[in-house]
């Protein structure tokens, strides 16, 4: 699995130019309704990707604990690979992302190409905390690709997550 890694964030360093300058603008509605669906009290991504989204856990800012979930900021799905992982769930050794759509696995959502008969109990990762719809997955993946996929956290970001003045953005104040 190492390697994927390596390759996916080699990759990541050299898609950041390209992803930039063809950035459109970013839907902010959206990405704010996907970050309400990222905390605990939303669908609570948080708890395996952590706030700042980098796979890193508690809420200490930056800290170097691992969580369960990989980085989302060194992610280099595109955003149809999100929707798709977001819906279906993933599994890698002992670290299960939850599937978040109820017709996950189903002629109506096949996963990776394939529906429930043909998929091992493995490969049918466990539902999520809640149920998310199509809309909320998309509002999801904006605020992924807003906040954290090649971006910096900002202040701003991190004061909207955990709202003005909080300490946990303490890091980030000059
Ligand atoms: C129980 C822990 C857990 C929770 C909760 C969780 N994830 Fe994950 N997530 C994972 C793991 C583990 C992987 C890696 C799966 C793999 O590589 O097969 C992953 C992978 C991903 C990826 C793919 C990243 C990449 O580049 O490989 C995305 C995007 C993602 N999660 C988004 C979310 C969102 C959005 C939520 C909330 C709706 C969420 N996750 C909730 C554990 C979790």
């Amino acid at each position: 699995m190492n390697s994927r890694w390596i390759a996916a964030a080699l990759a990541g360093a050299l898609m950041l130019t390209p992803l930039a300058a063809g950035a459109q603008a970013v839907d902010q509605a959206q990405a704010d309704a996907g970050m309400e669906l990222f905390k605990p009290t939303g669908a609570n991504c948080e708890m395996c990707h952590a706030w700042t989204g980098g796979g890193r856990w508690n809420d200490t800012p930056f800290s170097t604990v691992p969580a369960t979930g990989p980085s989302l900021i060194t992610s280099t799905m595109t955003r149809a690979q999100m929707i798709e992982v977001i819906g279906c769930g993933s599994v890698r050794g002992d670290a299960v992302m939850p599937r978040y759509r109820g017709d996950a696995w189903t002629q109506q959502f096949p996963c990776y190409g394939k529906v429930g008969t043909s998929a091992t109990a493995d490969e049918r990762p466990i539902p999520g905390e809640r149920q998310l719809t199509a809309a909320q997955i998309e509002a999801m993946v904006t605020f992924i690709q807003a906040v954290y996929q090649g971006k910096t956290m900002t202040l701003a970001n991190c004061e909207k997550y955990f709202g003005p003045k909080s300490k946990g953005c303490n890091l980030l104040r000059k």
